[in-house]
């Protein structure tokens, strides 16, 4: 099917976000054309939440997101919430459960929610092409109106009215991420917040790797916790996984869109235990036993001799827990529970699960998402610097941004 010359609404981008304005564009009798340079449509969709989608919280707050605004992603959150994308699952019939802390997953696979995007879209007839490069955006003269806007692709060149910029964000290029949603922004004089990976695993030095070998395939539950850029505490108990590479787990994903470069992490290895109390009536009750035992049965024997070995030296060494004094006890339940730790860095975008940062959301209006001097012009989704917490609050963010558009484009 050839691209038509002109539209009343062009979508870049059949993500999360782009498909959603589709469809609701589409059924309020706009036309509609959605074109992708990827060769399938909806692949974060596809691979996201270990493939069966973490499509939503029913948690959801404007708190869970990050962003230099942080009353920006009210106004859309609230005129689509959760709820609202569960009406559309149980529609469907699609089967889900929530699997801890708000998150719905589906039962079967991530490919349900992107059929169920589809087929709204289907159903609205919006128009969606693959293969589909960007060449070159022009704004149309006075002249040409109620048409603003000119896309040269490379299956033609296309008017429309409304141009909505739903590329995503930079992580998992293998995956066809581009940064061209910031580049239409910049070409539009339209001020852009710096992007950075989140979402993602930190990466250690080669001497704090030795020292954590023995742990990597390991989890705990932590606390872990670091300042934001306006000196605010956050923090996030979750699992904290060693790997090959560093730490990742749920408790470091989250912590990590918080971490600026150079900045230690807190962690706090025993979050649900006065370790201080504990240590003190083990000593009593079993005043011979060595510390390493005790805390081998408080976090696993790999992790407890792992961190005995590193603070051995304050401690004067591995002892049965009658020779340790109240503030060696003190000494201890800070390591373990104030552990400070300078990450060297992240993986990046090649493994994150979002970009922070993006177009400033001081240019866009947040009931429609359009650009305030930029008339047709809107950016939804990722490419927007809002950045959900890890827990289906991307995708809330994506159908949230995508429908204020789609009511509006
Ligand atoms: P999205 O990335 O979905 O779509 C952008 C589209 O634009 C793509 O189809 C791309 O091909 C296209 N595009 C890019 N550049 C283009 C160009 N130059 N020309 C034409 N088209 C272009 N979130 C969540 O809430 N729950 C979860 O379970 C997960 N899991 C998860 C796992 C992994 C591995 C990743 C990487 C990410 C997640 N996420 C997530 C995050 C979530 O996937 C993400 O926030 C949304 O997909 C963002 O939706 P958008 O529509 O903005 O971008």
């Amino acid at each position: 099917m050839p691209l038509p010359r002109q539209t009343d609404v062009l979508i870049i981008g059949a993500g999360a976000a782009g498909l959603m304005c589709a469809a609701v564009a589409g059924r309020r009798g706009r036309q509609v054309v959605v074109v992708d340079h990827a060769n399938k449509v909806g692949k974060k969709i596809l691979m996201s939440g270990g493939g069966r989608c973490n499509f939503t919280n029913l948690h959801t707050l404007p708190d869970n997101f990050l962003s230099d605004n942080p009353h920006f992603c009210k106004s859309a959150l609230s005129r689509f919430t959760q709820w609202d994308f569960l009406a559309l699952v149980q529609k469907h019939q699609i089967p889900y459960h929530e699997k801890k802390l708000g998150q719905l997953f589906c039962d079967n696979k991530a490919q349900d929610i992107l059929n169920m995007l589809l087929a709204e879209c289907a159903d609205a007839k919006a128009a969606i092409y693959t293969h589909c490069q960007i060449e070159k955006i022009t704004a149309l003269s006075t002249t040409d109106l109620p048409l603003r806007y000119r896309v040269h692709t490379s299956l033609g060149n296309i008017s429309c009215e409304s141009l909505v910029v739903a590329t995503g964000g930079l992580s998992i290029p293998t995956m066809g991420a581009t940064g061209l949603g910031y580049e239409v922004a910049t070409q539009f004089n339209l001020p852009l917040k710096p992007r950075s990976a989140g979402l993602v695993p930190f990466t250690l030095t080669p001497a704090q790797l030795a020292v954590f070998s023995s742990c990597v395939g390991n989890a705990i539950e932590v606390c872990v916790s670091c300042n934001d850029d306006k000196g605010n505490e956050k923090s996030f108990v979750e699992n904290l996984l060693f790997t090959h590479r560093g730490l990742s787990g749920p408790a470091i994903l989250q912590i990590s869109s918080y971490w600026k470069p150079g900045q230690s992490i807190q962690v706090n290895l025993l979050p649900h235990v006065n370790l201080i109390e504990h240590l003190r009536m083990q000593q009593q009750q079993r005043p011979k036993v060595l510390l390493s035992t005790v805390m081998g049965e408080l976090l696993t024997k790999n992790i407890a001799q792992v961190f005995c070995d590193l603070w051995d030296a304050q401690w004067k060494g591995n002892r049965p827990l009658n020779q340790y004094g109240i503030k060696d006890i003190q000494t201890i339940a800070t390591q373990f529970q104030s552990w400070q730790l300078l990450p060297a860095g992240t993986e990046g975008y090649r493994t994150a699960e979002v970009t922070l940062g993006g177009v400033d959301t001081s240019c866009l209006s947040s009931k429609t998402l359009e650009a305030n001097h930029q008339p047709g012009l809107y950016f939804i989704g990722e490419v927007v610097d809002v950045t959900g917490h890890l827990g289906g609050f991307n995708f809330q963010w994506a159908w949230a941004s995508g429908n204020a558009a789609g009511t509006f484009c």
